[in-house]
């Protein structure tokens, strides 16, 4: 009876020391991935307007491997990853709409074909982008970037822009656009 009791208090022992560790490991894991990504959330969001920081934070924890990144160029890999994937799933959104006709008129199909064309280029652009990343080309990742930036803009651009057309997909161009220009910024203000 006694030696039964010992067990389960021992048991009830090793029970809370595992659940200790787990969750102070957890802790410490957390603390370590946030304050890199809010470092260079933080750099990035000077000149920005004041929703990018939290946004910034938001988009690249979503991305568990963040958790695992070390220094600023694992970061930019993160999110340029993460842009590869918005940009996927937005070409995806607008194949869609193309493919269903929901768009009024021949003007407005005009244009998503170009867009279409556009979040081709960006996929490239992008692509490219990780291959300089691993070598750390900064030049490079930079051009590819700031050319994968251009598939949201110039998208949008021919709708509000001379043809006054209503964009079916500004919201998810604007979201695009905020993505790629996290790994952009954290490649300009590397610093080693
Ligand atoms: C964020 O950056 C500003 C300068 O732009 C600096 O003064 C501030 O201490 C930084 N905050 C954190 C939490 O790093
Ligand atoms: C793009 O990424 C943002 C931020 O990570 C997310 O909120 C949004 O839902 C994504 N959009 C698409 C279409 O994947």
């Amino acid at each position: 009876m006694f030696c039964f009791q010992r067990k389960k208090e021992t048991m009830k022992f090793l029970i809370y020391l595992v659940v200790f560790v787990l969750l102070f490991n957890g802790l410490t894991a957390n603390r370590v991935e946030n304050s890199l990504v809010q470092k260079y959330c933080n750099q990035s969001s000077k000149y920005a307007e004041r929703y990018f920081y939290k946004f910034c934070i938001a988009s690249l924890e979503e991305n568990a491997e963040s958790q695992k990144a070390r220094n600023s160029n694992d970061l930019t890999l993160v999110g340029t990853n993460n842009a590869l994937s918005n940009l996927t799933n937005v070409k995806r959104i607008v194949e869609k709409i193309f493919n269903e006709r929901k768009y009024k008129g021949r003007l407005s199909k005009k244009l998503l074909q170009k867009c279409l064309k556009l979040y081709s280029e960006g996929y490239d652009a992008l692509t490219s982008a990780l291959k300089y990343i691993k070598v750390r080309d900064l030049f490079k990742v930079s051009v590819h970037l700031q050319k994968a930036k251009e598939a949201p803009s110039i998208c949008e651009m021919g709708f509000n822009g001379d043809n006054k057309q209503i964009s079916p997909m500004k919201k998810e161009n604007d979201v695009l656009f905020d993505v790629i220009n996290i790994p952009y910024s954290f490649n300009m203000n590397r610093h080693g």
